[in-house]
């Protein structure tokens, strides 16, 4: 047993409606690329910790970290989605809803950047981000995260390794390029406390602080 699969079975708590999801999601014919149940965990836990009451997920696919983060909100918590596939976004709000936790979430359709750009006119604030969508815009969706974040947010982003893609500095492709410029900018972005943390195909983090 390797020390992901030790901590999978020790601390990873998935019950039968996440598995039912992961199971809809695949049964559909869906692409399996949801995160991994430990990640899952982990974010429940940021958001919790963060006392996080807004959350705003980009990429849904079929509702799997969606439920692991309307979980971790407090009950009076909302999450917004964004989803480029409507039938991926029904599906995830089907599995949102047999989770009991449909009202709580709500899913808007199209490119993220869309999406995003509405949000910022409605003057709209989150207290937690997921980034897990297509990773060639991870840079310009940081910027959004950083421009809509409450003081004191989180950020999460998922393959913020690419299955070992960034640290090839032969892989030139744009989703390698923009992978590398988004962890940079996490590392160094003067408002942000960051960390990446390698388990699973890594989960980067960081904290919006007060820029005032
Ligand atoms: C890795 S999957 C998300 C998995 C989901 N977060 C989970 O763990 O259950 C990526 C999702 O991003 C969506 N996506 C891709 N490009 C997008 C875009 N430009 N705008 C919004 N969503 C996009 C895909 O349709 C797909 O459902």
């Amino acid at each position: 047993m390797n020390a992901e699969e030790y901590v999978q079975q020790l601390f990873v708590h998935e019950d039968e409606t996440l598995a039912a999801v992961r199971r809809d999601i695949v049964e559909r014919g869906m692409p399996p690329i949801f995160v991994p149940p430990h990640i899952g965990q982990l974010l429940s836990l940021l958001i919790k910790m963060n006392h996080s009451r807004e959350a705003l997920e980009i990429g849904a696919l079929g509702g799997y970290s969606g439920i692991w983060l309307a979980r971790g909100l407090p009950l009076d918590g909302h999450l917004t989605s964004l989803e480029l596939n409507p039938e991926y976004a029904n599906v995830a709000m089907n599995n949102l809803q047999r989770a009991n936790l449909g009202d709580k979430v709500q899913y808007l359709t199209g490119p993220a950047l869309e999406s995003l750009k509405h949000l910022e006119q409605e003057q709209k604030r989150y207290d937690f981000f997921l980034i897990d969508a297509d990773k060639e815009n991870y840079p310009a969706y940081l910027t959004y995260a950083i421009a809509l974040a409450n003081p004191g947010a989180i950020i999460a982003a998922d393959n913020a390794l690419l299955h070992g893609r960034v640290t090839n500095h032969e892989d030139l492709s744009a989703s390698a390029l923009a992978m590398r410029k988004f962890n940079e900018t996490m590392a160094h972005h003067p408002l942000l406390t960051a960390m990446l943390i390698t388990m699973g195909d890594g989960l980067a983090v960081a904290r919006v602080n007060s820029n005032s």
